[in-house]
């Protein structure tokens, strides 16, 4: 029998998709071989990472936080009592799911998911109703930063993870509804460094009211604690 005091991350049904979501993930490898030469060509000319990949072109790809920064984005989220979370970059649900299971676990609330792709999002739905925090999710298919226009409670939590040239402006989109001593979590620091320098010295410089830190987990996240 499973133990009570487990995590609902570590118990069914939460945590047979999650493990099988991770391991189909592993396959994101052979469209990352097929689009690398697109990738390569499109940094050495200097072109955003938005131009070069569009989401429909990265569709079958997952692109998913790691297990360690999944559990950081629970952790979090469970230490701060979030009850409304914001998701820029829904994938197929896997990062969503970490959230939806802490909001459950605080008692209930929402991940406000967003996805652009819809072939994505219709899989996404599935994975969260899977796992049993159909309840928890409100997914909004389309561009984020049009979708995010509307958001009628206080923010707890924002997590980045969309297009890399949109961090900033998802960011300031949802600033006015972040709670004071909300946490704002972007992932990829390390693997889009250039590209992402802007967004880290922006929360870290402290002018926008952030107090912010890099983390090294999985491919690196912005950890930042809004002053309010
Ligand atoms: C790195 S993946 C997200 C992975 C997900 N957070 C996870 O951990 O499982 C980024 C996603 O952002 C989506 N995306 C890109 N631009 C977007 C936009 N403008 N609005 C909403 N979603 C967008 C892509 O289609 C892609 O599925």
């Amino acid at each position: 029998m499973e133990s009570p005091a487990l995590s609902s991350l570590d118990r069914s049904p939460v945590k047979d998709v999650l493990d099988r979501l991770h391991r189909q993930a592993r396959g994101d490898i052979k469209h990352f071989v097929r689009l690398a030469p697109r990738f390569v060509l499109g940094r050495l000319r200097g072109q955003a990472f938005g131009e070069i990949v569009s989401p429909a072109a990265m569709r079958e790809c997952f692109i998913p936080i790691d297990r360690d920064g999944g559990r950081l984005l629970y952790l979090t989220a469970r230490a701060i009592g979030a009850r409304h979370v914001v998701e820029f970059g829904t994938s197929f649900g896997i990062s969503t799911i970490y959230l939806a299971a802490a909001t459950r676990d605080n008692g209930g609330g929402v991940v406000v998911g967003t996805e652009i792709e819809p072939s994505k999002a219709a899989r996404a739905r599935a994975h969260v109703e899977e796992a049993g925090l159909g309840d928890q999710l409100d997914l909004r298919v389309g561009d984020a930063l049009e979708t995010l226009q509307e958001l009628d409670k206080p923010v707890d939590l924002l997590f980045i993870d969309g297009w890399k040239d949109l961090y900033r402006p998802v960011l300031d989109l949802v600033q006015p509804r972040l709670r004071p001593g909300a946490v704002v979590i972007a992932d990829n620091i390390f693997t889009f460094r250039r590209e992402l320098r802007p967004y880290v010295e922006h929360l870290q410089s402290g002018a926008g009211g952030f107090d912010s830190t890099t983390i090294a987990i999985g491919q690196g996240l912005e950890y930042s604690v809004f002053r309010g």
